[in-house]
């Protein structure tokens, strides 16, 4: 019988028919989706010789629901998904014009996922522009709700502006606004609860998976209250719930400015185990080192809030028009955050199995166009690569 993921104690209970709400996602969302699909049932089938299964129940959002509801994002698949807690989504193509919110934004806010996951890992075979990519381990924990991303803004010479300038030099003694008459205004919220829950994810997921090293990434020097909160707040906590963890050595916990944080991930990332940023850090931080591992096109990732349970894993790259519906997209970014997504609700057998599918692939030297072509290889396509997987697993 199908049945509903629900959180109880703060834990998860899976069931072992679990409803799980999919967005196809747009362009290659259907390329990548049909395919992953297979490999993800193959995987369960495996792991659990048929005796667990997922129902996968389409939701609809982006263009796909535009075409179909006029909508595009219906208050059905949010309701769905903040029933079943879990989710898994292609990519969004983002409508052109004003009044419509971004839809990955609107599904972030909607469910408030404060945690933006992004495990960064090498695989071998895929092309870095660094000598030891295998060095780079790194799970980053960016926090998705504060900071510059809260949109407070006001534009230079407007009335709106002029408004806050003068409430800040005049009522807050503020001198330091270099062109006052020039200036456009930005607000950066950073609150010790955002922060806390944030850092407490980023440890609770260290310590779960043996991992010791957790490091506060931050602009304190120059923000003393914002950026300098958010590592504050992060070693109050960590003394505060996690002494005993701090004692025995099991949790270390260290911060590191960011700008420094991005030359040692490149010198010595092994360093890291667990990185927490403030939002804006943790976007700079997320694509550089995809990038470093050579990874961009096929990293996965998650929007995740502990507290309710929900999470949504996703294809971080977008919907790739240009070569949408030829059987040609790499379909790893959507099968890593399967990965993901199975390790979440604790079926890590299925997930290693799918990991190890993809690393025999990359082994064999077959790659999807995106990657066969920087080697000079005969590209496969999308359902071939993930034809590789099954056959692999199914043998394994
Ligand atoms: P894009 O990621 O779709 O494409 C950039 C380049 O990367 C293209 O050459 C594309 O062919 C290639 N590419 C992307 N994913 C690939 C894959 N899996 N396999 C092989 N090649 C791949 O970015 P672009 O062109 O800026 O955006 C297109 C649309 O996607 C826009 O509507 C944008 O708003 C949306 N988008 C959605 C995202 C999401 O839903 N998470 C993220 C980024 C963009």
């Amino acid at each position: 019988m199908t049945e509903t993921i629900v959180l109880e104690k703060g834990r998860l209970r899976v069931p072992d028919c679990p409803i799980i709400p999919f967005i196809e996602g747009d362009g290659i969302g259907k390329d990548i989706w049909q395919n992953a699909q297979a490999v993800f049932d193959a995987a369960v089938e495996k792991a659990f010789s048929g005796q667990k299964k997922v129902a996968w129940l389409e939701v609809l959002a982006g263009k796909k629901s535009f075409d179909q509801t006029g909508n595009w994002l219906p208050d059905e698949t949010l309701d769905i998904i903040q029933k079943h807690l879990v989710a898994i989504k292609g990519p969004l193509e983002t409508p052109v014009g004003g009044g419509i919110r971004s839809l990955n934004v609107a599904l972030r806010q909607e469910l408030d996922l404060y945690a933006c996951v992004r495990p960064v890992r090498y695989f071998k075979g895929i092309d870095s522009p660094l000598k030891h990519p295998e060095k780079t381990d790194i799970i980053i924990f960016r926090e998705n709700t504060e900071d510059i991303y809260a949109g407070i803004e006001w534009q230079a010479g407007s009335a709106d502006v002029k408004k806050i300038i003068q409430f800040l030099q005049a009522d807050m003694g503020v001198k330091k606004i270099r062109f006052p008459e020039s200036s456009s205004i930005g607000i950066k919220p950073i609150s010790v609860e955002g922060s806390e829950r944030l850092i407490r994810a980023a440890i609770e997921y260290a310590l779960e998976n043996n991992l010791n090293k957790v490091t506060l990434v931050h602009k304190g020097n120059i923000q003393k209250f914002t950026e300098g909160g958010f590592r504050q707040w992060g070693y109050e906590l960590a003394q505060r719930e996690y002494a005993k963890e701090l004692e025995t050595g099991q949790l270390e916990i260290s911060d590191i400015i960011a700008d420094n944080f991005l030359q040692q991930i490149l010198l010595k990332p092994e360093k890291f185990d667990v990185v927490a940023l403030t939002n804006l850090n943790g976007d700079y931080a997320s694509d550089a080192l995809a990038a470093q591992v050579g990874g961009i096109g096929i990293s996965p990732g998650a929007n995740i809030n502990y507290l309710t349970g929900h999470a949504i894993f996703e294809a971080t790259h977008g919907t790739a028009p240009d070569i949408a519906g030829q059987d040609k997209a790499n379909p790893c970014s959507v099968l890593l955050s399967g990965c993901m997504l199975f390790d979440y609700i604790g079926w890590h057998q299925v997930a290693s199995m799918i990991t190890k599918a993809i690393e025999n692939n990359f082994a064999n030297g077959w790659f999807t166009a995106d990657l066969a072509g920087e080697k000079g290889l005969q590209a496969v396509s999308t359902s071939q690569f993930t034809q590789n997987m099954i056959d692999f697993i199914q043998k394994s």
